[in-house]
């Protein structure tokens, strides 16, 4: 799903968010685990102060693991619970609901003390378009599924998900705004395909990846495609649409469809498991 921001889709979001934010103990943030900053939206900070804060890297399996580990580390030192994901396949969903109930267990306790007892956490999910919100939350409910609210007889508004006898989780997810203002966020999510890919031409956003992948990864892209691999990164477009006989008019080389087939080998983890943001370079935004 891709989505165009507006002022007006940002001002709506935003509005939900506040709204929903006050029902909710816990905001379970998802990330995408490639590229962990740059698929957040930092507003989220403001708008959930005072509430636990669990972090999920999702996609996982399309991320390098030792990398997922090290943006683990470094959300956990900022203080926020954080674990890795595959919401698709499950993997890491298991074990979810104590790490929920470990998020929360300063609120818990404060609830103890106050004598308030058997209150279930309620959760929301949030996160920008496309990160896995829904196949999280329907792998989650798959799991444990008793759905509460809009029954007859049962306060109307909106709908939990019971997980368990200390957990509600909100079914419909907080939808955040990327910052795509900044240019190297913006290319970062076009090319895990959170933003229309209409905003930049794909020969140029090929291209630019290309040029990621021969710095960070190198020999990735010759050898899935089996070329010399120019430096030249409009040149190496040529040769993957040279080896994967992409031509047009019955001879031209078709470089726009191979930088489709790069992008799309890229999104769906055929060139590896491949991490585009590390942990330690964050704080120099000329990176990539
Ligand atoms: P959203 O609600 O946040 O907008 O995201 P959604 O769940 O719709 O997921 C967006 C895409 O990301 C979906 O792919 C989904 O299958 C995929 N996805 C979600 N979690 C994971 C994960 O942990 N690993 C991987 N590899 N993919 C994940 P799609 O192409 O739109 O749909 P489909 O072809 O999978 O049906």
């Amino acid at each position: 799903m891709h989505f165009l921001w507006y002022p007006g889709h940002m001002t709506k979001a935003r509005r939900m968010m506040q709204e929903n934010i006050k029902l909710i103990d816990l905001i379970i943030e998802l990330v995408d685990a490639r590229v962990p900053l740059s698929s957040r939206n930092p507003d989220i900070d403001e708008l959930g102060k005072n509430k636990a804060r669990l972090i999920l890297l999702n996609k996982a399996d399309l991320a390098e693991e030792g990398k997922s580990d090290e943006w683990v580390e470094y959300f956990r030192g900022k203080g926020y619970s954080a674990v890795k994901v595959n919401s698709k396949k499950g993997g890491g969903i298991k074990s979810i609901q104590s790490v929920i109930q470990e998020a929360c267990k300063e609120k818990m306790e404060r609830d103890r003390k106050r004598g308030i007892l058997n209150r279930p956490v309620r959760a929301m999910v949030v996160g920008i378009p496309n990160v896995g919100k829904s196949t999280f939350i329907n792998t989650l409910a798959g799991k444990a599924c008793t759905k509460t609210g809009n029954k007859p007889g049962v306060t109307k508004g909106k709908q939990w998900i019971r997980l368990n006898k200390n957990v509600e989780l909100l079914d419909t997810p907080g939808i955040l705004w990327p910052k795509f203002e900044d240019q190297s966020v913006g290319l970062k999510l076009a090319f895990i395909g959170s933003i229309k890919d209409e905003i930049l031409q794909t020969e140029e956003l090929a291209a630019e990846l290309v040029k990621f992948l021969r710095e960070s990864y190198p020999g990735v892209v010759e050898g899935k495609y089996g070329i010399e691999g120019s430096d030249d990164a409009y040149v190496c477009l040529r040769e993957i649409a040279e080896s994967r006989h992409c031509l047009v008019r019955g001879s031209e080389l078709d470089t726009e469809k191979a930088a489709s087939i790069l992008l799309d080998d890229f999104r769906g983890g055929r060139l590896g498991r491949i991490t585009l943001e590390k942990p330690e370079t964050q704080e120099s935004p000329e990176n990539l």
